[in-house]
């Protein structure tokens, strides 16, 4: 893409409604603009980034054996009554009424509209383990929506339900997901620490929240500092043995660390007092084991091997992929703007054009931006006629991992200019190396 041609609108005041960084950074990068409260919309360079943090849960999704399919946002609110959540549910939900009077709902999670599903196509025992999952708009009419994409009314969610047997087959679901979140997050340069969580509306006892650690965060956490030294890292795991999952599940949870909603002072005490840190965390997901609760209101049930009828255990797993965009940013910027993971970066790299309409110069870029896309690689090319301090401060302030700079006097010597956004580090290399050091960093990561 050249920035010429791009729909990149930078604010150049800052603006005065976000409180926190990543809100900031966000519209001052030109990736959402706010439509109404806690709505937004996703201008190209935010797009963008969305699109790749929902192809990296597509990916670990299917890499663990769930199916991706997609549901309706608007329900009906029958199937709502089926389960008692109608009522239950408070005013989070955007209630509708259709021409017909008929009352309808947009989805602030699915497990009703799931269930119906199963309960439609699935009689035996057979079909089983099952999960599926979907990415889809969400609404929750929050009474405080703010920080921008990280508390809106409307988000993008993964919210995926596994459908099992026996309890030991729905915890090893739940294990599955712990896996998989873990892998997910590692992929966009999170730390996500597993946390003991309350179950709020879903109900049911086990579940574990997945928390990012920023001064910003919502929820006070309290944990084992030693929580902060595992990492999941490029193990290899098969999904479908139980003891692994589990074995990575009791390694995650060995620690302390839990929210306020369940914190337990006694517990806490028993940590090294040196180990005990209390700290700010921004929730990024949520695994839940709830059993028998909507199998057996909503009649999801299986022919068993002993041709008994029973309900299916059940669980559902959900991931903020609009609220990660925030989250990453938080944890990933400094004071000129947003660093972007490798693993989530809405370019590869950037391209500077020193002087723009010098003959040599044009040249080069455009021979580097041909090259970086004949690897596959996709470079943003600022191709403006400005200055080259603005020029800086914009790619700063979109955070691209790595930028190469060309000007005259540096192609005079046969090179160009690498600069890490990250340590702000530069080298002169020739623009072949360039490219292939570029096509390096990212051939590297999944
Ligand atoms: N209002 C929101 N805006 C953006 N993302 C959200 C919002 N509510 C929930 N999420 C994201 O969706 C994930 C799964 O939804 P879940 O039902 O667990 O949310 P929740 O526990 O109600 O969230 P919270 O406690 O932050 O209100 C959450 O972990 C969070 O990352
Ligand atoms: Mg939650």
């Amino acid at each position: 893409m050249r920035l010429s041609r791009y729909f990149l609108p930078v604010l150049k005041e800052t603006p005065r409604e976000a409180q926190i960084v990543s809100h900031r950074l966000m519209l001052q990068a030109g990736m959402i603009k706010q439509a109404s409260a806690g709505i937004y919309s996703w201008l190209p360079l935010g797009y963008k980034v969305l699109k790749r943090i929902e192809q990296i849960v597509h990916e670990e999704q299917a890499r663990a054996g769930h199916m991706a399919m997609l549901m309706p946002t608007i329900q009906s609110a029958d199937l709502w009554r089926e389960s008692g959540r109608y009522d239950a549910y408070g005013e989070e939900m955007l209630r509708i009424k259709d021409r017909h009077d008929r009352e309808m709902l947009f989805t602030p999670t699915a497990e009703e509209l799931i269930t119906d599903i199963f309960r439609a196509h699935v009689s035996s025992y057979k079909d089983l383990p099952l999960t599926m999952y979907q990415i889809q708009w969400k609404f929750r009419d929050e009474v405080r929506p703010r920080f921008g994409v990280m508390r809106g009314r409307e988000f993008y969610m993964k919210d995926g339900y596994n459908f099992d047997l026996t309890k030991e087959d729905a915890l090893h679901a739940y294990n599955r997901h712990l896996v998989s979140y873990l892998r997910t997050y590692e992929r966009m340069g999170l730390q996500a620490i597993p946390m003991r969580a309350d179950s709020g509306p879903i109900g049911g006892d086990d579940t574990h929240e997945f928390l990012v650690l920023a001064d910003t965060g919502e929820s006070e956490v309290f944990y084992d500092s030693e929580i902060t030294d595992l990492k999941f890292g490029d193990r290899q795991i098969d999904y479908d043995d139980h003891a692994a999952c589990a074995a990575v599940l009791a390694e995650f949870t060995s620690r302390y660390a839990r929210t306020d909603e369940t914190h337990d002072e006694a517990l806490f005490a028993q940590v090294p007092a040196e180990r005990q840190r209390t700290a700010r965390g921004i929730e990024v997901g949520q695994i839940f084991y709830f059993g028998t609760k909507y199998s057996e209101s909503m009649g999801a049930t299986v022919q068993g091997p002993d041709g008994k009828s029973v309900p299916v255990h059940m669980g559902s797993h959900g991931i903020g992929v609009s609220r990660l965009l925030g989250a990453i940013i938080e944890a990933s910027h400094d004071d000129k703007g947003i660093i972007w993971p490798e693993g989530v970066t809405p370019f590869h790299c950037g391209i500077v054009n020193l002087k723009q309409g010098d003959d040599e110069a044009d040249a080069a870029c455009l021979a580097l931006y041909n090259g970086l896309q004949a690897l596959g690689l996709d470079p943003l090319y600022d191709d403006r006629n400005e200055r080259a301090g603005a020029k800086f401060g914009t790619m700063d302030l979109i955070g691209l991992p790595w930028r190469i700079t060309v000007g005259p006097r540096g192609l005079k010597n046969g090179v160009v200019e690498l600069t890490s956004r990250r340590t702000g580090e530069s080298e002169e290399l020739p623009p072949e190396e360039a490219i292939a050091r570029i096509a390096a960093v990212y051939s590297q990561i999944a």
